[in-house]
């Protein structure tokens, strides 16, 4: 019913700063590529620097008309613009230039669309996309405003833009109904892996940072690895071993980017879930990038915006191949804890500092189980009380005991070896009867 946008394949690239100083050199270089990822060819820039947006062509009427020489020389089918136009600015720039006119916002969501690989991912990309469309239906195209009977579509007298929204309305209710569906499944296995207490690391990054190359690396897992932005866009999750032979699982998530639409940062936040819940952050910085500085701010703003502001972070400044005068080293803060490593994980130089980094932030850690006890534990039960902060313990009317505990995970690790505890974790939903009505004994 709504059409996908197509991308006709020649392009005019407009890249527009307004009032900030010129060397905008990586955000025109990235734009570019963001061009080059939607399967456009760019066929000629034009760069645009004023103080203000300008109301009607936001470029101005005189660059507009400049724009369009320009369009017509090359026989341009597309213009895309560097900015997020308003649905006004849009049709009077198309009018003008008599082209087709993309903004930042409708080429990522484009980008996204043709990489969505999931179920899930599919339909959020869908669904910012009629969002997007119902922002410039509400506001925009006129000629959808007259009256227009229907077969079994809308009602007498009925206008079409009514007809439309009411649509786009429905159809993100039918979407939105089967989003749910698929988080509730997700969280399913999210709570299967929470009561194993397998520790969850998330990779985050800006945008063509070496993510998915450092996943590989770690992993082998082989998922796509592409010099284009956003790669990946749905997140993948794979296991890993680590010295210590802690059984963690870590995930690829979607590249961050400056100026993400908020569209898509509400959208894409259910995909991004498994970064507010994971146990350990890799931030993965390209340390080459001129704006580095820059793009680590632009993901610890996302971060805090989806609610992962307090997840622990271990830097990852990966690219050292390409940055003179440093190598892969491990940096530690002024306690002694790890907290940047440098690698290259296209070379390899530097994974096994990471994989140190890693043993030993995610074995300081603290994890909290859930043990069930039969009455005659009583050693492994004096032992949960001496190294951890038992929380709650619950007594079944057989003697069974059921223990809430929080302890280091390098302790957990060792009952789990030693004591068995792996075989006691997991209690079980369908036991929660069992424990009912008993008699609680507070914690310590
Ligand atoms: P998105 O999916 O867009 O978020 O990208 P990503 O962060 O997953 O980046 P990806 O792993 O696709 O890498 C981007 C580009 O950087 C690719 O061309 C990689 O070959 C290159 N790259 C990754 N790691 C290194 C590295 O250590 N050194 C060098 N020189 N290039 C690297």
């Amino acid at each position: 019913m709504f059409e996908r946008h197509r991308i006709g394949t020649t392009a005019i690239a407009v890249h527009v700063s307004f009032g900030r100083s010129l060397e905008q050199h990586d955000a025109e270089a990235e734009f570019l590529e963001l061009v080059r990822a939607s399967g456009a060819q760019t066929q000629e820039v034009v760069r645009v620097n004023r103080k203000l947006p300008e109301p009607r062509y936001l470029i101005g009427e005189g660059k507009a008309k400049e724009l369009k020489q320009v369009v017509q020389a090359h026989g341009a089918e597309l213009v895309i613009v560097d900015f997020a136009i308003s649905p006004a600015q849009e049709r009077n720039l198309e009018r003008m230039i008599e082209c087709r006119v993309l903004d930042r916002i409708g080429l990522i969501l484009d980008i996204f669309a043709q990489r969505a690989a999931s179920f899930e991912g599919k339909l959020q990309v869908e669904l910012a996309q009629l969002r997007h469309l119902s922002t410039r239906l509400v506001r925009g195209w006129t000629h959808l405003e007259r009256q227009k009977g229907g077969i079994g579509l809308r009602g007498p007298g009925e206008k079409q833009l009514e007809t439309d929204r009411r649509l786009l309305a429905e159809r993100i209710k039918q979407i939105n109904r089967r989003l749910d569906a698929v988080i509730r499944r997700r969280d399913l296995s999210r709570r299967a892996r929470e009561r194993r207490e397998i520790s969850l690391v998330s990779l985050v990054g800006y945008t063509n940072a070496g993510k998915s190359t450092l996943f590989n690396a770690l992993s082998d897992a082989g998922v796509l690895v592409a010099d284009q932005l956003f790669a990946t866009l749905d997140t993948t999750v794979r296991r890993l071993a680590l010295p210590s032979k802690d059984i963690t699982l870590i995930a690829d998530t979607v590249g961050f980017i400056r100026d993400l639409p908020h569209e898509l940062v509400a959208a894409f936040r259910a995909t991004l879930e498994e970064t507010r819940n994971a146990s350990l952050l890799l931030h993965v910085v390209d340390a080459s990038a001129m704006e580095r500085e820059e793009q680590m701010q632009e993901v610890d703003s996302v971060l805090e915006e989806m609610g992962a502001g307090d997840v622990p972070v271990l830097e990852v400044f990966n690219k050292v191949d390409q940055v003179p005068g440093q190598e892969a080293r491990l940096e530690r803060n002024a306690e002694g804890l790890a907290v940047r490593v440098w690698l290259s994980a296209q070379t390899g130089q530097g994974i096994d500092l990471l994989l140190e980094a890693l043993n030993e932030r995610l074995s300081e850690m603290r994890v909290h189980v859930t043990v069930q006890l039969s009455p005659s534990a009583g050693r492994l039960r004096a032992m949960l009380f001496k190294l951890g902060k038992v929380q709650r313990e619950d007594v079944a009317p057989d003697g069974r005991l059921r223990i809430d505990v929080e302890l280091p995970r390098s302790d957990f690790n060792a009952l789990c070896k030693n004591e068995g505890l792996a075989e006691l974790l997991d209690a079980e939903q369908t036991e929660e009867t069992a424990f009912e009505g008993c008699a609680v004994a507070l914690a310590p």
